[in-house]
């Protein structure tokens, strides 16, 4: 069952929707140049029919992305690898339920048993959902054992780690991917879309982030693995968790593209939400000293003139939002806490108007092509088109949609906050992964390959 728009098909519902200027590197948000300049920060890899994959980190995401995984035609999960024998135990018998042969388990030998996975077996991509710091670590050891490296968010916590990833990458030729899942939710994607056609002319604004209630979440003994999360919010002040609100938004205004972050200041909150809640929960957390300021608030600028603000808000009561305004010479859009859109000459003036009225005609094909499918999983079903999208890129040999730049870029959001708030905001300037490559239009995945 090919539930996927053929590449004739494809070329011809991107040519209608108007984005046929992308493809041929010429795009109405003035920042894209030829595609001539194709710099090598891409290369193909060979086709293969089947993927075979090695999981590492089977809690909240991970069952997930195994569900997913195992839907996927051409991708069979070949081993998998838990520090809790349990989890690691679930995942076996769930993909012998399947149909798939019997995975080999790793795990029992602790947290650096992800090495023998990566040496051992014969892999073509190791997908890692841990904790935050075993997510480059793991990449590493799977690049250098010849495999390509995927991982849930963020990619990397510091800027080391993310040069070892750039590093690594290069040497190894192997694909590095952050799985930023926010990327593939219908409204970031139709957007996307609307701003690749012109409709909110040249881009000059964004406003994004992730502002989450997870103060039972971080507190609960249970939820996850060892509390890993919540020793971030102890040590750690700045943005820690930037790539949902970001990635979209580097997408919309082709950042490493034709532009690229060029510094940032950033500023934090006391630290007080946790600590209340905590007395009526959890009293043993109620005088720890948290470091996470419970409100972080980043402003990025870019070389080519462009502010996008960045959140983070966690420890306090409120309802979910990844804030997503996207704005330009010709009007905006706001996701939260409805999608509503306002384009100069359109409807009454200083109004905004339902985006529901603009979704039809601006629908991205690749979510066109995939939703039903992905009815029901993670996330009201993005979780489903990243997994698929990777699979498909690696069966045809293409690279991902997210690359190792985009990854460390959207990553390197966290250490450089942290930097700007304990200089009390000062401007703190971004690394250039890309060698000076960002100002060359290198494709981007959704708008080059069906899959
Ligand atoms: N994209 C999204 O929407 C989204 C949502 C939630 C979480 N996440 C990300 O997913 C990742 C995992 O989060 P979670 O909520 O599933 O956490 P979790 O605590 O539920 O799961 C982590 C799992 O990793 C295992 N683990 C820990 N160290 C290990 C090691 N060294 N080797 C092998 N296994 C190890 C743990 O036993 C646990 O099963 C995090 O990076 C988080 O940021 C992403």
């Amino acid at each position: 069952m090919s539930t996927t728009l053929d590449r004739r098909e494809f070329l011809k519902k991107v040519a209608a929707t108007g984005l046929a200027g992308s493809l041929a590197g010429v795009v109405s948000t003035g920042c894209h140049q030829q595609r001539a300049n194709l710099p090598a920060l891409l290369w193909p890899d060979r086709p293969r029919d089947l993927v075979r994959v090695g999981f590492v980190g089977i809690g909240n995401m991970g069952r997930g992305h195994i569900e997913n995984l195992l839907r996927i035609e051409g991708c069979q999960i070949a081993a998998v690898c838990d520090i809790l024998p349990e989890r690691a135990q679930w995942a076996r018998q769930r993909i012998i339920d399947s149909g798939q042969p019997e995975p080999k388990v790793y795990g029992q030998r602790g947290e650096r048993d992800f090495q023998r996975l990566c040496q051992q077996e014969d892999l073509d991509l190791v997908y890692t959902a841990t904790p935050w710091q075993w997510h480059t670590p793991i990449c590493v050891a799977a690049m250098a054992n010849g495999k390509h490296a995927a991982c849930e968010v963020p990619i990397a916590t510091t800027l080391d780690e993310c040069w070892q990833l750039v590093e690594t990458s290069q040497r190894y030729k192997r694909y590095c991917v952050m799985m930023e899942n926010c990327c593939y939710d219908r409204i970031e994607m139709a957007v996307l879309n609307m701003v690749r056609q012109g409709l909110f002319g040249q881009l000059l604004h964004a406003e994004c982030g992730y502002l989450h209630d997870l103060r039972e979440l971080k507190l609960s003994p249970t939820y996850y693995q060892g509390m890993w999360r919540l020793k971030y919010a102890i040590h750690r002040n700045g943005n820690p968790y930037p790539t949902h609100g970001i990635g979209p938004v580097a997408w919309c205004m082709d950042i490493l593209r034709g532009d690229r972050f060029e510094y940032l200041v950033s500023m934090s909150t006391k630290s007080i939400g946790l600590n209340l809640y905590a007395k009526a929960r959890y009293p043993q957390w109620a005088d720890q000293r948290f470091k996470l300021g419970d409100i972080n608030t980043t402003l990025i600028h870019t070389a080519l003139g462009k502010t996008i603000i960045v959140k983070h808000d966690t420890h306090l009561p409120r309802p979910y939002s990844r804030d997503f305004l996207i704005q330009g010479t010709r009007g905006l859009v706001r996701k939260y806490p409805q999608p509503l859109i306002y384009i100069e000459g359109e409807g009454a003036s200083d109004q905004w108007q339902p985006f529901a009225k603009y979704l039809e005609g601006y629908e991205h094909p690749v979510w066109e092509a995939l939703n039903k499918q992905a009815q029901g999983a993670g996330h009201g079903g993005m979780d489903f088109i990243e997994d698929y999208r990777l699979i498909q890129a690696l069966r045809k040999g293409v690279p991902p949609d997210i690359d190792v730049y985009d990854s460390v870029t959207w990553s390197a959001i966290f250490p450089l906050s942290e930097r700007s708030v304990a200089a009390r905001g000062r401007p703190v300037a971004f690394p250039d992964f890309t060698g000076g490559k960002w100002g060359s239009a290198r494709p981007l995945g959704v708008f080059e390959h069906q899959l």
